[in-house]
């Protein structure tokens, strides 16, 4: 278990900054990366998260997926959520969930989904301003609350907690985090009481009468539901929104044709997804003993698996640290792969295709980001920034 370097943490800012060549480092020289400081095992080479990803039985999902510093018990700081839940279990709470999550709903949503960009992008002021808060932030949050079935007038104190919930990170002990998550829970709790007397047409009332072989959700799995939707469908489009602004902002012929050529748009998402993952890694635990690359990685210990590095290997694809906006998709783990694949995908694609297709066109708006003034995020999972100046 001995390495003679210690060459990536992933909580390390300076690794945060750009971690690509670390990846590449990781992917050539130890495929099966003890992480001392971390605490965790890193798998970086493709086939190898794509291996781990398609076997829950090995690589568990229950004791949390969160790279968190060590002595953190993740299954402490959540409520019950689909996202930390293993098959057999899992399999039957996707379906239930499925019933109300359906690609009707979230096709349903394009029309306010194009309104509330327009109105976003409306309300810029002209001058400087930050691409994060005033619309990469909002745009996902505002989806959310009206997935859900939020009324008007409750959006914004749902966008205060959500965002703070989203910034103030729980895993770190971030007191502002817990605070946003306990009220967010008695806020649908309110809510689900009330589906239950009066159903209307919104996700909750669905949720809450979804019957799959005679079963149904507790309130405790609607209500982790409804907040997983947040932690996992809020950040990552964020990200991958701020991500693909500031990669774009140094390829004016890519964004003529994605402005210009739907199919060129669709096939650029993935290509932003890949080349930028807004998920850097997830992690697993091992329930048994196995062997990689020459170490044992032992029952109990974690395993990060590295999205944003299985992404760029050379070895699934063709010059991977080149953004080749026709790309043939399909390969990228971005989303995930195997039972958790993200129940969101098709949903954080229309956004983002309806977000790009309105900069792209817009006729006030020139394209480009501030690099040098830009903040990263920092955070162990995601990828992105925390603030983005844009003209
Ligand atoms: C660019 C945006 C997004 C990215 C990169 C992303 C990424 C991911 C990834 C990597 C997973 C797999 C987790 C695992 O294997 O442990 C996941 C799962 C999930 N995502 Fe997303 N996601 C995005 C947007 C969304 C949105 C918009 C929603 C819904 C509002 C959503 C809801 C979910 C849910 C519910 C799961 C758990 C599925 C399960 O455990 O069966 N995601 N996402």
């Amino acid at each position: 278990m001995s390495q003679p370097v210690r060459i990536y943490d992933p909580f390390d800012p300076q690794v945060q900054q750009d971690p690509y060549p670390v990846y590449e480092q990781l992917r050539d020289e130890a495929p099966a990366y003890w992480a001392e400081d971390a605490n965790t095992w890193v798998l970086s080479r493709y086939d190898d998260v794509s291996a781990a990803l398609a076997a829950p039985e090995t690589f568990s999902s229950a004791k949390g997926i969160f790279p968190s510093p060590p002595g953190v018990d993740q299954s402490d700081l959540f409520l019950p959520m689909l996202i930390m839940t293993d098959p057999p279990r899992h399999a039957q709470l996707r379906a239930l969930v499925s019933r109300a999550f359906t690609p009707r709903r979230i096709a349903s949503m394009e029309t306010s989904i194009r309104q509330t960009t327009d109105h976003l992008l409306g309300q810029i002021n002209p001058g400087p301003w930050d691409f994060v808060s005033d619309f990469a932030g909002p745009l996902p949050a505002i989806v959310i609350a009206e997935l859900v079935g939020v009324p008007a007038d409750d959006r914004e104190q749902f966008r205060a907690w959500s965002s703070t919930l989203v910034q103030a990170n729980p895993i770190h002990g971030a007191r502002d985090g817990l605070a946003a998550a306990a009220s967010l829970y008695e806020y649908f709790a309110g809510f689900l009481a009330e589906r239950r007397r009066t159903p209307r047409r919104d996700l909750i009332s669905d949720l809450v009468h979804a019957e799959v072989e005679g079963e149904r959700l507790t309130d405790d799995e609607v209500l982790g539901f409804c907040l997983l939707l947040l932690v996992a469908g809020h950040e990552t489009t964020t990200n991958l929104l701020a991500n693909s602004m500031a990669i774009l902002t140094t390829r004016p012929q890519d964004r003529a044709r994605m402005a210009h050529e739907p199919a060129v748009l669709a096939s650029a998402i993935e290509e932003l997804l890949r080349y930028d993952s807004p998920v850097q890694g997830l992690s697993r635990t091992l329930t048994r003993d196995i062997t990689l690359h020459g170490e044992t990685l032992h029952s109990g210990q974690t395993a990060l698996l590295l999205f944003g590095s299985a992404n760029r290997d050379h070895r699934a694809f063709a010059n991977p640290d080149e953004f080749q906006v026709e790309r043939e998709p399909g390969r990228q783990v971005a989303f995930g792969r195997g039972p958790h694949f993200c129940l969101g995908a098709a949903l954080a694609r229309m956004e983002t295709r309806i977000a790009l297709h309105a900069l792209l066109n817009h006729t006030s708006f020139k394209w480009f980001a501030d690099l040098p003034a830009a903040k990263r995020l920092h955070s162990g999972p995601i990828r992105g920034y925390a603030s983005l100046p844009v003209q």
